[in-house]
């Protein structure tokens, strides 16, 4: 039997019937595969499916690695440095979009009412602009129906039931912000796609805030013996850092904070959208192991 070496999945075998059947049970689902599965080796097909298991997980049986109420306090300590001036900036006409926002909280918390607001370190961010969720699964809670209604006007909205790539540009509209906290940047299984996607949404002069990982930093020595999640490589196998392959976007500036000393190793990420005429270098799934993050490695065009 053919075995199939991964960096991040070690060693797998092939089950070719089973994967039939998983890749009928996606179709059925709804769940289309992008770019990267329509070829993708079987062993891949059977991981997205397994991921699919921890994205519909409820209760006691969402894995403990899988946390979808981080706070906006959380998205402050966690987003790169400016995330909170930029909230604090928009106004009442403009849009902030979180990506892989879980149960929204962030949201909510942007929105509390002045008097049980919770503590921020980011003065005068309350909300003014129209926020949107994006998840694949559903995780609205009483809290957010709650304020959803009492703030009327269509002021939050959450979105579920497909991925980024699956919306279109009017469906969606346009983002002076979009957020992303280990949300879509760090589970899906088309980089290129997904940052084209985030792109063409943004306004001209808009941000994009993310961070990723687990992966090679881009400034600072990464920790000896790290267990890579997210790996880049190109045609010959290098290893590419993830922003060293993210600034060879045209009409897109991007700014990372390798963060060495975090627990685990994590590159913050700020892109500002330039100009209109944005390509992303593309790239192809080479492994992706099911997980909270998913374990990944792509490698860089050309091929
Ligand atoms: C671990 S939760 C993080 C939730 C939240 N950001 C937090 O920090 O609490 C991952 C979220 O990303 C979403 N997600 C993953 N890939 C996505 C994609 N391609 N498009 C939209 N949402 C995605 C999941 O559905 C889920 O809501």
């Amino acid at each position: 039997m053919r075995l199939v070496k991964s960096s991040v999945l070690g060693w797998k075998t092939p089950r070719t019937g089973l994967t039939v059947l998983i890749v009928i049970v996606l179709q059925v689902l709804g769940l289309k595969v992008g770019r990267p599965q329509e070829s993708a080796p079987p062993q891949i097909n059977e991981e997205i499916a397994k991921q699919e298991k921890i994205y519909r997980s409820r209760g006691a049986h969402v894995p403990s690695g899988y946390v979808t109420n981080r706070a906006l306090w959380d998205y402050v300590e966690i987003l790169p440095h400016g995330f909170c001036d930029a909230l604090a900036s928009l106004g009442s006409t403009d849009r902030w979009l979180d990506i892989g926002a879980g149960d929204g909280q962030a949201i909510l918390d942007y929105y509390a009412p002045a008097d049980r607001a919770p503590a921020v370190k980011c003065n005068g961010y309350r909300g003014r602009a129209r926020a949107v969720a994006m998840s694949i699964e559903d995780r609205r809670t009483e809290k957010w129906q709650q304020q959803a209604a009492s703030l009327g006007d269509d002021r939050i909205r959450y979105l579920s039931g497909k991925r980024l790539r699956q919306y279109s540009r009017e469906e969606l509209g346009k983002f002076q912000i979009i957020t992303d906290v280990y949300g879509g940047f760090s589970y899906t299984e088309d980089l290129s796609q997904f940052v084209e996607k985030v792109l063409s949404v943004l306004e001209i002069d808009g941000v994009f805030y993310t961070m990723v990982q687990r992966v090679h930093l881009q400034h600072g020595n990464d920790t000896p013996g790290t267990r890579y999640e997210t790996e880049l490589v190109d045609a010959a196998g290098r290893d590419v850092t993830v922003c060293s392959w993210l600034r060879k976007t045209a009409c897109a500036l991007v700014c990372c904070e390798s963060k060495s000393d975090w627990e685990a190793p994590t590159e913050l990420i700020n892109i500002r959208k330039i100009c209109s005429d944005v390509s992303v270098g593309r790239m192809k799934l080479l492994q992706y192991e099911a997980g909270n993050p998913p374990g990944r490695r792509f490698q860089i065009g050309p091929y």
